[in-house]
Formats: C-alpha cells, structure tokens, sequence
C-alpha cells in the first residue's frame, strides 16, 4: 500500500511505538494515586507537559490533556464560553468556513443556545485574512477561532495578525493547532493565541490523546467537559492516559527530525517535476502550504476509476479525510471556489516519511493512465 494520507494521521513514530510499549508495560499506576508508582507516573506525565509548554512558550500549568483536537476544540469553545468569567452579554462567534468538521458541530450546537455564529470564506488562495475577520468583529464577539493550518489544503494563516487583532480587541482567540504543530514554528505569545488544540496521531504519536493550551487556565474557572474527579484542573475527569502520553511526549520529541525529510518541500517539488514531464494537467489549490500536503486539481483526470481501480494499491484523500466517503463535495474546495466537478477531481496528497521515488512514480504513472483526453 502506498500511504499518501498523513494529513488523515501519521503512521506511529518507531520511538514511539517502544515509549507505548514500555509505558503499558511499566507506566501502569494510576497517576492520581499517593504512591510510589503512582508519583512516579504523574512525574512523566508532567515531563510531557513541560515539552508541550516549552515547545509553544507557554507554561505547564497552561496544558491539558485531552482525547485529541475534537476534544480540545469543545473545551475551547464550551468551556469557555459557558465559564463564571466569560462575559454574559456577549453571544457572537467569529470562526471560518474551512475550519474541521467538529468545529461546525460545536457552532451549531451553541446556536441552539443562542450564540450567533459569523463563517468568513476564505479568499481564493485558501487563507483567512485578518481584514476579513476585522470586517466581522460586533461589540458582542466573545471568540474568534482560526485554524492555523487548513486540513486540506496545508495553507498556513496568519494567525499572528488575527491573533493581534482580537487582543486590541478584548476578544478570546482560539486557533486549532492540530495539523501545524510541529510543522510550524508555534510561540503562543508571538502568535497572541489565548487557546490552542493538538493532536497527537499528527505527529507520529497514538490516536485518542491530544493537548489544549489554555491562557491563564488557573484563573479562568472553566467549565468542564467531563465532569469527574478533579484531573486536568477539573476541566477533564477521568484517570489520566499516562501510556499515550507519554508516546505524545515521545512524538514530540522525535517529529520535527523525521519532518526535515520534506524541507524546502523537496518531495512536493519531486511529484511537481514528475507531472510537469509527464504533461498532466493539474491546479495546486492554495498558497503559503506546509511543506508534506498538497491539494490538486486534475481536471482532464478521470479521478472516480482511478481511485476504483487503485483501492487495493494507493491510500489518499479525495476532500477531507473524514468526509471522504461522503458524497457531498468538500466544504474547504467549494469555499475557494471550485465547482463540484473539480471538488471531485481534486486529492489532497499528504507524504510519509518512507514515501519513496517509485511511489511517487507509481501515482503519477495511474494519473496519466487515466487522463481522459488522450
Ligand atoms: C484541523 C483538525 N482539527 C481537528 C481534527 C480532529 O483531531 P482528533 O482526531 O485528534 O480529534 C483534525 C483531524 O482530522 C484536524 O485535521
């Protein structure tokens, strides 16, 4: 199988598959628990927290963790939202219309509470700019949230100046940091987020654990999500998975020297060169893009056969990869513009670290095999 779906997940880190393995085995305390195990546990789940934080410039007692980006996004809006601090008066949110599909249905559930819900499109570049968000503010937006970089599409917004926005503003910034962390220099004081959602499975890590960075949390006196036993500053209950944690910490750790494979987007520009020589017509959909994903458009391809014909053989992503066995075209291609036709001829194509130059053959070979004018 060739695996060109690493925007969906990234296939698990070797480090971290043996920090898992050793964690099951060794990290099995409860990390609640006033014992010597237990302490033990809690002094590496910590050790996490610290990397996070130092990772982004935040402090420790800023991180929680949770089950990943969705869990994080419903933090970032219910939590705080619907806190003792939050403004009561205020009931509008700014967010995009290209942000992950959990985002949609964390709005559409506040609507039903009375929150107004403003979507900015995109320009046709695919970025949300900070103009576009200006236009929109209301003395009563309580939150601004931007996605720092789009899932399909791999642009990078300007969160800095959104960011810079909202705080001359007085409003609260989130940004969902699940497909730049790591990919993308993050200081949450450059950027001027006051909250921010990751994922683990990202970046090599295991699936059902994830961070959210909150802003002087201490002070904020959420609302939790899960009401329990006081873990994560009582936003959070439930025993803390220390396993996946500590292989979080271990992809933390190790990502960013296995994603140089892709800098000065060397094998993007490898599958550019290859089409180029091989005459395929294709469109690159958006600019300012992370350097392992890219978007194209195929418009004389018969994209339906060869993705039928290559089921067995090739792992991509027509639109968004948890959406993509719906019919409905993707959300993020029509808001830049693309018709439902070029919607369906379009893959997000997102490289692995053992994405090889026959792979990278092979696709291209299938793309121009089923170019439908010739
Ligand atoms: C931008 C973005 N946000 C949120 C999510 C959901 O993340 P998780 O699987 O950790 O809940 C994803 C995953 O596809 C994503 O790409």
């Amino acid at each position: 199988m060739i695996y060109l779906d690493s925007a969906a997940s990234f296939p698990i880190l070797p480090e971290v598959r043996l920090a898992l393995m050793d964690a099951f085995e060794n990290c099995y305390a409860n990390s609640a628990s006033s014992h010597l195990l237990g302490e033990a546990v809690s002094l590496k789940v910590n050790k996490v927290r610290e990397k996070l934080a130092n990772e982004i410039g935040a402090y420790p007692s800023e991180i929680i963790f949770t089950s990943g980006a969705t869990e994080s996004n419903n933090i970032a809006f219910k939590s705080i939202l619907f806190s003792e601090t939050a403004p009561k008066n205020k009931k509008h949110i700014i967010t995009t219309q290209i942000e992950h599909k959990c985002i949609f249905a964390i709005t559409e559930y506040l609507v039903t509470l009375g929150y107004e819900v403003t979507y900015i499109k995109p320009n046709s570049d695919g970025l949300i700019t900070m103009q576009s968000i200006k236009e929109a503010i209301r003395p009563d937006t309580a939150l601004v949230s931007v996605m720092h970089v789009n899932n399909e599409l791999g642009t990078v917004n300007p969160i800095d100046e959104i960011g810079e926005l909202c705080f001359e503003n007085d409003i609260i910034f989130h940004s969902d940091a699940a497909q730049s962390f790591q990919k993308v220099d993050i200081d949450v004081d450059d950027l001027n987020v006051d909250i921010m959602s990751f994922s683990a499975h990202k970046i090599g890590g295991p699936k059902g654990i994830g961070a959210i960075y909150i802003r002087d949390l201490r002070h904020k006196e959420l609302t939790p999500v899960i009401h329990g036993a006081g873990q994560e500053e009582g936003v959070r209950g439930g025993t803390v998975a220390a396993p996946l944690i500590l292989g979080f910490g271990t992809a933390i750790e190790k990502f960013k020297s296995y994603y140089s494979d892709f800098s000065d987007n060397r094998i993007k520009n490898k599958l550019l060169d290859k089409l180029n020589s091989l005459e395929i017509e294709y469109v690159e959909n958006g600019v300012n893009t992370i350097p392992h994903c890219i978007s194209i458009t195929f418009p004389t391809i018969d994209t339906e056969t060869l993705v039928r014909d290559n089921e067995n053989k090739l792992c991509l992503a027509q639109g968004s990869a948890c959406s993509s066995k719906e019919i409905e075209p993707s959300h993020v291609l029509t808001s830049i513009g693309l018709s439902r036709e070029m919607a369906d001829k379009t893959f997000r194509i997102s490289f692995s670290f053992n994405v090889t130059e026959q792979d990278l053959d092979f696709l291209c070979a299938e793309l121009k095999r089923h170019n439908q004018y010739i």
